[in-house]
């Protein structure tokens, strides 16, 4: 494997990654600049594949990955110019499906192996954080701080994590139970809502009208649990889906307004709480900004509390870059390969792998 210096391209630190995420059902390849930039980004998602089963069936998501990924690598490079001016490859090698994760490792070592480019092994979590380095060249905006306080919320995580310093996690709080995006994906099942559940929960309590009309479900009438864990930076959310799934096995009113009613207020709680949580561990450990990542990071209100709960500089990614996509990882893969953080060939999947401990 070559050594990762970056002299050649004038020792400045400029670096441009080809990253691969196939991580869960989204193959994609991204070819980013200096750990900021995004010269190119191609996803193929299998959402609608997946909607006909309510959910990811892990051995269907492997074979997608397997049928589309040479084709996405290809024009995610094509796009960008060509190999002449990409300068390591990024693998997103866990947390995810372990059939999943495989095809995208596999890929990107026959193309480090063939192409004698660095290979970097990178965390799906920690791409997400980076998402919040990745800007538009022509409107570039500040950058995150250190010390950094991240919230994660995806499908399968809910964390707040401190950076003191790029590559340095520390673990303040986790989910004991459910992750956000997993509660709000089996909420949307149990009102019949869709899949994925995130944006189907958002929209329902988006067409709530305003102001509601006069025989309208009331706001206090639909009141569901805060689980806000004193005295730790946890999360549990599986209570607020077992209150959900109580309230839809009661007798109620059977009309989409009750329905809407549910899911506005389901979307508060996790928000109240993901925001109050937030809120304090930032001001007792004396960060210098704070940052949100993961698919559930699209969601609206939690974006919009967020910002006004949060005293200090804050930071959401752009919408497309919430949900799972390579250029975060090539922006995370940028860091490691300045500070020299190479993987060999042995670079193995890992479906379990932590941010940090
Ligand atoms: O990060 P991600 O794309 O995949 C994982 O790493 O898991 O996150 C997917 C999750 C799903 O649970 C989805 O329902 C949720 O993100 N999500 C949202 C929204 N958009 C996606 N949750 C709430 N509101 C949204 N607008
Ligand atoms: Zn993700």
């Amino acid at each position: 494997m070559p050594s990762p210096s970056l002299s050649h391209r004038g020792g400045t630190g400029t670096a441009t990654i080809l990253a691969v995420e196939t991580s869960c059902d989204e193959t994609s390849a991204a070819v980013v600049r200096d750990g900021r930039y995004v010269v190119s980004n191609v996803t193929s998602t299998q959402e609608a594949i997946h909607r006909r089963y309510g959910g990811i069936v892990p051995e269907v998501a492997s074979r997608e990955h397997l049928l589309t990924i040479a084709p996405v690598v290809e024009e995610a490079v094509e796009q960008a110019g060509g190999w002449p001016g990409v300068d390591a490859i990024a693998s997103v090698h866990g947390p995810g499906l372990a059939g999943s994760l495989l095809v995208g490792v596999n890929i990107c070592k026959a193309l480090a192996l063939a192409r004698d480019l660095p290979l970097l092994g990178i965390n799906h979590l920690e791409g997400h954080i980076y998402a919040n380095w990745v800007h538009d060249e022509a409107n570039p905006s500040e950058l995150p701080e250190f010390p950094l306080l991240a919230l994660i919320v995806s499908g399968g995580h809910s964390e707040l994590v401190l950076m003191r310093d790029h590559g340095d996690y520390q673990l303040i709080g986790q989910t004991r139970d459910d992750a956000a995006g997993e509660a709000f994906d089996k909420t949307a099942r149990l009102l019949g809502l869709g899949y994925p559940g995130g944006p189907a929960i958002q929209e329902a309590a988006e067409r709530r009208p305003h102001p509601p009309s006069p025989t309208a479900v009331g706001e206090g009438q639909i009141r569901l649990p805060r689980a806000w864990l004193p005295g730790t930076h946890d999360f549990s959310f599986s209570g607020l889906k077992t209150a959900v799934l109580r309230l839809v096995s009661s007798p109620h009113e059977e009309s989409q307004e009750w329905t809407a009613a549910v899911a506005a207020e389901f979307q508060r709680s996790v928000v109240e709480v993901l925001v109050g949580k937030t809120v304090a561990a930032a001001g007792e450990l004396g960060v210098r900004s704070v940052a949100l990542a993961g698919g559930v990071a699209a969601n609206k209100p939690l974006r919009e509390a967020l910002q006004r709960a949060v005293s200090l500089p804050f930071h959401c990614p752009r919408l497309w870059l919430c949900t799972d996509n390579a250029a975060m990882s090539a922006a995370a893969g940028y860091f490691h390969l300045l500070r020299g953080d190479v993987a060999g060939l042995d670079l193995d999947v890992v479906p379990g792998l932590r941010l940090a401990a």
